[in-house]
């Protein structure tokens, strides 16, 4: 069977997976909030979204957190709350999947109501399957589920796995969705607005560690791999200074990449979501892994061809060349002999930084605006327009002034 095929079959089992449990792959916003408006009462709803608020701000522990997912295990709401997630279902299952078979023990680390687990266990049914979570309803129901399911090679305990791991060692450590939960959390800045890079600074490496809690998981972790085992971890990590950040955190303790880490891109209804990387890890001494990589992803946004855009025609309101992405620091760069015009830098007393300047170059104006956290943006105008610039430029420096910096 080519690889392609099984892969194609393991998909299709995924699919007739998640339907088994209820859920459904809804495609529009609308859809998806008759149905929730469906199987909800407004109070219910109400209730919901205190606890996704409540688990959003809490900063004193796990306990929202915990009574979050508590209450999403509830049987009847399963199939609507969880549908969300269809599309990352299909693609961190299916990923999963293809390193089951070397591995006879597997744990799957915070794995919720074994939506996932029970797959891995069905998959594979020569593998010894645990899963855990500190949430004692998503554990019920897993343990229910895997009899209905009749899976005989898996089993669920509610553990946490900041204080305990269970006993023995594993071939295979699924961690997705877990290490690194706290999304408000930026990671660490770049050295300064003109540069994506990070020096080595082990105190703030250190801080991000202890405050999102990944040290001490990792830690754990590594205590119940086996010699030769593998870790699969996917996390909320494409923005680049939560990626070094992490990314530093498994290098500091001995993981290297077995593969290429793989950034994922699916659709959460109607939001593209990007996700990942997906890395696949292991201690093995072997040299000729591949590099942890701090450069930010290639972008598809087009460098400039100053000849064209000489000749390019101004359409109405339209800049002549506008990019969003990090590759607007090569392009400004590569602008030669700039004249700046004016700029503004702000530092705030931990360091971050924000630039915006605005110039001449090449025979056009631009704006250009850096931060620490990675966010860029050049625009390049024909001089008859520059006005339009001025005032952008005027907007932009008072509202930073008046927001907190480095927001994303
Ligand atoms: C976003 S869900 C992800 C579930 C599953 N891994 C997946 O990929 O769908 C995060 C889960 O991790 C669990 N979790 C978070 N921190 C944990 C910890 N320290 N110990 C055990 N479970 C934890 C939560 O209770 C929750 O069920």
């Amino acid at each position: 069977m080519t690889r392609t095929t099984s892969e194609q079959m393991t998909r299709q089992a995924l699919g007739a997976h998640l339907a088994w449990w209820g859920l459904r792959h809804i495609e529009s916003d609308a859809a998806y909030f008759a149905w929730q408006r469906e199987v909800f009462t407004p109070q219910e709803l109400a209730i919901l979204h205190q606890h996704i608020e409540a688990k959003r701000l809490a900063t004193d522990g796990p306990t929202a957190e915990i009574a979050f997912y508590d209450l999403a295990a509830q049987p009847r709401s399963v199939p609507a709350l969880y549908s969300q997630r269809y599309e990352y279902y299909l693609q961190v299952g299916s990923r999963v999947a293809r390193h089951l078979n070397a591995a006879p023990s597997v744990l799957d680390v915070g794995c919720g109501i074994g939506l996932l687990t029970t797959f891995y266990a069905q998959q594979c049914p020569d593998c010894a399957v645990i899963g855990i979570d500190r949430s004692p309803a998503s554990i019920a129901l897993a343990r229910k589920r895997a009899q209905e399911l009749g899976l005989g090679n898996v089993r669920f305990e509610c553990l946490d796995v900041d204080q305990q791991l269970p006993a023995g060692r594993f071939d295979l450590i699924i961690a997705t969705h877990m290490l690194l939960q706290s999304e408000q959390d930026q990671g660490l800045p770049s050295d300064d607005w003109r540069t994506f890079h990070r020096s080595a600074d082990v105190q703030a490496q250190q801080r991000f560690e202890q405050r999102t809690g990944v040290g001490v998981r990792l830690d754990r972790l590594l205590d119940g791999l086996a010699r030769e085992g593998r870790m699969l971890v996917f996390e909320k990590t494409r923005q680049l200074a939560r990626r070094i950040t992490f990314q530093r955190a498994l290098a500091a303790r001995g993981l290297r990449l077995l593969e290429p880490p793989e950034p994922v891109r699916y659709c959460a209804m109607e939001d593209v979501t990007d996700d990942g990387p997906f890395y696949v890890l292991g201690v093995v001494p072997r040299l000729e892994t591949p590099a942890w990589n701090e450069s930010p992803e290639p972008d598809d946004a087009p460098l400039f061809d100053l000849a064209a855009l000489r000749s390019a025609q101004a359409q109405d309101d339209q800049p002549l060349y506008e990019n969003h992405e990090s590759s607007a620091q090569q392009a400004w760069m590569a602008l030669c002999d700039k004249q700046v015009l004016e700029e503004a830098t702000r530092e705030e007393p931990d360091g971050r930084q924000w630039h915006v300047e605005r110039g001449r170059a090449e025979g056009f104006t631009y704006l250009y605006c850096a931060n620490t956290f990675d966010q860029r943006q050049l625009v390049l105008i024909e001089p008859a327009r520059a006005a339009v610039l001025e005032t952008y430029y005027q907007e932009i420096t008072r509202d930073i002034q008046s927001s907190e910096m480095g927001r994303a």
